[in-house]
């Protein structure tokens, strides 16, 4: 068998090189090619080599083997496409080849095709792997008639369109995401029982999931600044985005959709994205009868007077401990409630405005009803015949309560674990499968994240407990346990608009303004101080709102301002923070009247260097990596005792979706502290906080607006170059520090203002070259010596 062969240097066509037994693989096929596997080689490489094609194992079986595309340099040689057959060929002996009529054919070693390009062009048409990683196959007269690209697997790459009859599916089959008749780019579940979209919200429609309808023309793509862009209005940016990342989308096992980048230093991926933020809306998880929760990290578990059908698979679901049948009496039955449970859909009957007990007595009365939710608000009640897509969320509005028979509640009630029976091993078997789904150890960091989760949990098996004390003893909870439950869950929580019109005095008191909306001080129920700030603009789906505020408050920092709790009513959206009693920095540094007490030398250094702590967990330690995009004095509170604690964090996010509508570079930052590549559109990422920093650390240092006072930016931006300039003639001539703020007169520690001049400077420095916030905490770290100079307090 002669093989042709194309060097890169003479990519000529019709110019052969005739190698007889060259291992290495081509970039460009003729007609009459073929190559057979003996253990995965590689048919085609892209002239860059970053994706191969060829035989790729599917690992399971050895000897099965899959006719592929993938990343040459991702240590896992993560597949991108594959041809879809279903079937694969065996290991030894199995040939693909590009036949004399120009039809590309997967064959299995007794000859059957498995799989074939359907193309017929003729004996000069060739077949190449471009370098998008696009498989294509050219006609003589050099048109694509056929590309892998339109053939989409589980993955979409840069620059390849999700189009009206394209779609992305999971490996298990189950998991789809695809355009809907009404122009929504969606997710489904069709598993083998049931069909149901997840995403985005079936609660809610379109509009207030922050997507049109109207826009018919059914694209999205990935861009290669890492921007995915749908045509219904949906986009999600990568957190690294910007040029130069080789990235991509990729529909996973669980049934969520995330967005991949490579590092290219360890071949690993990274995740920069994804679409559903809670897993727990993700149907089909936890299988039939499984509820799943986040405690601390996600996991599934079965409802009272249930098992796990199969102790190994999750999917399989759970199943009941009693036998299901009609002859039962009424009286035979009782409920355990869930709290703020549900499964989602199959209601065997829906209500309105009707009392707990009648809705009851609706399940009671109907053999097939398995459970019912109710949500207090409204009176809704709805049965349930089939339990699916259970979850537990603690801020949904309703519960949900089990029918069973009472031996099994009571037995259910009395054993060790009531309420939840779950596997014992029920985390250990979803970290397990959190491993097949190809998460890296940086994501699982994530999980923790989930112990705010954690607590409420607890507290909600105790609650379930006293769910039973609520149906036998009929609203008796002891007052002490009542109390216990409003501490614990009043960390954070939803509060409703009236709540926080009483708690404000109806917003009274203003405590501030800024560019997402307006703070006002407000006494809650319990005595406890607050701030209350009040939304503009926020034109975010409901379920995305949620999702994201439950996200901003699990983060928890000494410097960064913690979050109480939200309200979301109709167009009201409203945030509800932890009140810091001093103001914020700006009114410290900048004001000459005298009112206020000047900050000593060492509560500046205290301050930049809580400030730096705060923005280093937000970008590096957080769930999501966070950028502030608006560091300024006026976003940095002082407490009784001048610790910094950072205001306004992820609010960027609450806007971020809506960026096609309105423009994001002029809707954050504030003038004077945003980094240039704002202005000049690039894409934004860490290093703005880093630049702003930097101005606030010069400001701290001097006492002196360095941002601002001028009115034009083009002033304005030589001004602090100028600046800059002066100060760095400073550092290196070594001369006496005359620009700290001359009312400190000369009392202030030289090492410490000369570290931090150094590194505000250091921040201005055009993008590439500012340091991390991380390298900022390390460099002024070394000069905290708080006891070593009392002259300075
Ligand atoms: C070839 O083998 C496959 C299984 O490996 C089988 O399904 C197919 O029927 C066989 N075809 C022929 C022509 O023997
Ligand atoms: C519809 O979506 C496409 C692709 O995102 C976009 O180019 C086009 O401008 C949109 N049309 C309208 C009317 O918004
Ligand atoms: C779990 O069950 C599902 C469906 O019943 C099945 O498709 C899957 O292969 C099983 N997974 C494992 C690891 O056994
Ligand atoms: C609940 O709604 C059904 C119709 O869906 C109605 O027949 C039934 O009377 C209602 N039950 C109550 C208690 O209102």
């Amino acid at each position: 068998m002669a093989k042709l062969l194309y060097p890169v240097f003479l990519s000529v066509l019709f110019v052969h090189v005739l190698s007889c037994c060259s291992a290495s693989p081509w970039q460009t096929i003729s007609t009459s090619t073929s190559l057979q596997v003996d253990h995965g080689e590689t048919f085609l490489v892209s002239p860059d080599t970053a994706f191969s094609c060829g035989f790729y194992s599917s690992g399971k079986d050895t000897n099965a083997y899959y006719f592929s595309i993938w990343f040459t340099h991702a240590t896992d040689r993560t597949v991108v496409w594959r041809a879809d057959s279903g079937i694969p060929v065996n290991g030894h002996g199995s040939k693909i080849s590009l036949s004399h009529e120009g039809n590309l054919v997967l064959a299995d070693v007794n000859g059957s095709t498995v799989w074939e390009s359907k193309t017929g062009w003729g004996k000069h048409t060739t077949a190449a792997l471009l370098n998008s990683g696009n498989l294509v196959i050219r006609a003589p007269d050099n048109r694509i008639v056929w590309q892998s690209f339109d053939w989409p697997t589980d993955t979409l790459l840069p620059s390849q369109r999700l189009t009206r009859e394209k779609r992305l599916v999971s490996p298990s089959g189950y998991h789809v995401l695809y355009f809907d008749n009404d122009n929504v780019l969606r997710l489904l579940y069709n598993g083998p029982d049931i069909t149901s979209i997840y995403w985005p919200s079936p609660d809610y429609n379109a509009l207030q999931n922050g997507r049109t309808r109207f826009n018919s023309s059914k694209i999205a793509d990935l861009d290669d600044e890492g921007n995915f862009i749908s045509s219904d209005g949906f986009k999600m940016v990568a957190l690294d985005s910007g040029f130069g990342i080789r990235r991509r989308i990729t529909m996973d096992y669980d049934g969520n959709f995330r967005m991949y980048s490579l590092d290219p230093s360890t071949g690993n991926w990274k995740v920069t994205g994804q679409g559903v933020i809670e897993m727990c809306y993700v149907h089909g998880l936890c299988g039939k009868n499984g509820i799943c929760e986040y405690s601390p990290g996600l996991r599934c578990t079965c409802p009272p007077g249930y098992e796990m059908t199969d102790p190994e698979n999750w999917s399989k679901g759970c199943k009941p401990t009693f036998s299901v049948s009609c002859s039962k009496q009424r009286e035979d039955f009782t409920f355990i409630q869930i709290p703020h449970g549900d499964f989602y859909g199959f209601d065997l009957s829906s209500n309105k405005s009707i009392s707990f007990q009648q809705c009851m007595q609706i399940c009671l009365d109907s053999c097939a009803c398995s459970s019912f939710t109710y949500k207090s608000g409204g009176g809704l009640c709805y049965t349930k015949e089939q339990l699916y897509n259970g979850q537990v969320y603690p801020y949904f509005p309703g519960d949900n309560y089990i029918k069973l028979p009472k031996n099994v509640a009571s037995a259910s009630l009395a054993s060790k674990q009531p309420g939840l029976t779950c596997n014992p091993n029920g985390d250990k078997v979803m970290l397990a499968s959190i491993d097949a789904y190809r998460m890296n150890p940086d994501n699982i960091r994530w999980v923790y994240f989930y112990i705010f989760a954690t607590i409420v949990g607890a507290v909600e098996l105790v609650f379930i407990m006293t769910g039973w004390y609520f149906l036998f003893k009929m609203h008796n909870i002891p007052k002490s346990m009542e109390a216990g439950y409003k501490m614990i869950i009043s960390q954070f929580r939803r509060f409703t608009y009236r709540e926080l019109v009483d708690a404000t005095g109806k917003f009274k008191e203003e405590l501030g303004k800024g560019g997402s909306g307006a703070v006002y001080r407000g006494i809650l129920g319990d005595k406890k101080v607050v701030a209350v700030k009040k939304l503009k603009d926020v034109r975010q789906g409901e379920e995305e709102f949620w999702a994201e505020v439950t996200l901003i408050g699990r983060i928890n920092h000494i410097n960064l301002v913690r979050m109480w709790g939200f309200c979301s009513e109709g167009h009201h959206r409203l945030l509800v923070y932890e009140y810091v009693e001093n103001e914020s920095l700006d009114k410290y540094l900048f004001d000459d009247s005298g009112t206020r007490r000047l900050l000593s030398w060492s509560q500046r250094f205290k301050i930049a260097l809580g400030t730096a702590r705060g923005l280093a967990y937000l970008h590096h330690e957080c769930l999501e990596w966070v950028v502030h995009c608006d560091v300024k004095p006026e976003n940095i509170l002082l407490n009784r005792d001048f610790e910094a604690k950072i205001a306004d964090f992820g609010l960027s996010k609450l806007s971020k979706r809506d960026s096609t509508t309105f423009n994001f570079t002029h809707m954050r930052g504030t003038m004077g502290y945003m980094a240039p590549e704002w202005a000049l559109n690039l894409p934004v990422n860490a290093k703005v906080d880093v630049y702003s920093y930097g101005v606030v650390l010069l400001e701290i240092v001097t006492g002196n607006r360095v941002s601002g006072g001028i009115t034009t930016d083009e002033e304005e931006d030589i001004d602090l170059t100028q600046f800059v300039q002066v100060v760095k003639q400073m550092l290196a001539s070594g001369a006496d520090l005359d620009i700290v703020d001359n009312r400190l007169k000369g009392h202030f520690n030289f090492d410490q203002a000369k570290a931090m001049l150094k590194i505000g400077v250091s921040c201005l420095e055009e993008r590439s070259k500012r340091p991390t916030m991380d390298q900022i905490v390390k460099d002024l770290v070394v000069y905290d010596d708080e006891d070593s100079h009392p002259e300075y307090i």
